[in-house]
């Protein structure tokens, strides 16, 4: 079982999908500020709005220093070209962005998204001084057909194959089971832990154990105030990934309150 190092920072982040204009996401940030409070445990905290309102964000959190850190949602692996309605990785590192989420599981199965595209954006995301949060993570009829750890180890592969060690402990994955995703299904805290760890060990095998065990894993599907501490209870459980709970500011307060408290018993 791996034992948390000062490097794996819980990390809570809020994907807030297609939801919230401009309007509404300066609203729901600056409520979010009011609420946070002052001892956060050491955690970190991302927020993931549309790419419409992710100038308006960055100034209110800046302006009020919110502790909260600028994530966008999907950007394109090239940095310019003809790629009518892409976002590029130096477009968002110009905005303050600091975390990208590649490979979410809408992207992969609405937009046809490849393990090769994921492999490729992630990279760009790094060579542009931000950290990717690539999501992984199996359907239900994998999961019915008990492929989960398969699947889990194919999506590891393909993204972070050659990978430098010191790349791969820098960046962030998040293990989302599908059927659990917008569901109001949980993985049990104990399933999590399972896949999480699977993933590490996937990591290790790829790029050693050192930068295996500074990799943050974070869980994605149906987290809510309530479950949140159980989940990071889990020792390969770095932090959670959060959608729907994540659009009110007063739940995802709350979730973020949950996750200080366990930081700071790490
Ligand atoms: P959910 O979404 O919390 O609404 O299940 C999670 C996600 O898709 O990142």
């Amino acid at each position: 079982m791996a034992t948390p190092g000062p490097a794996r920072r819980l990390l809570v982040s809020g994907n807030w999908k297609m939801y919230h204009d401009h309007l509404a996401a300066i609203r729901t940030v600056s409520d979010l500020g009011l609420r946070l409070g002052t001892d956060l445990g050491g955690i970190e905290i991302s927020v993931h709005p549309p790419f419409t309102d992710l100038r308006s964000v960055q100034t209110v959190v800046e302006d009020r220093g919110i502790p909260v850190l600028l994530g966008a949602q999907h950007c394109h692996s090239e940095d310019k070209g003809a790629f009518t309605g892409e976002v590029s990785p130096p477009m968002l590192a110009r905005l303050g962005v600091s975390h990208v989420l590649v490979g979410h599981s809408e992207r992969r199965q609405l937009f046809g998204q490849t393990d090769d595209q994921v492999a490729a954006t992630l990279r760009a995301v790094q060579r542009h001084g931000m950290t990717p949060i690539v999501c992984v993570g199996e359907t239900e009829a994998e999961r019915a057909e008990e492929a989960t750890e398969d699947r889990l180890t194919a999506q590891v592969t393909a993204a972070f194959r050659k990978l430098a060690p010191e790349r791969l402990a820098a960046l962030v994955v998040a293990y989302e089971p599908i059927w659990a995703i917008g569901t109001g299904l949980t993985a049990t805290a104990e399933d999590a832990q399972a896949a999480c760890a699977h993933i590490r060990a996937e990591l290790a095998g790829l790029a050693g154990a050192e930068a295996a065990e500074a990799v943050r894993i974070q869980y994605g599907g149906s987290v809510k105030p309530e479950n949140t501490a159980e989940l990071l209870s889990q020792p390969d459980v770095d932090g959670v990934l959060v959608g729907g709970a994540s659009l009110d500011a007063a739940s995802f307060a709350a979730i973020v309150e949950a996750a200080a408290s366990m930081g700071r018993r790490r």
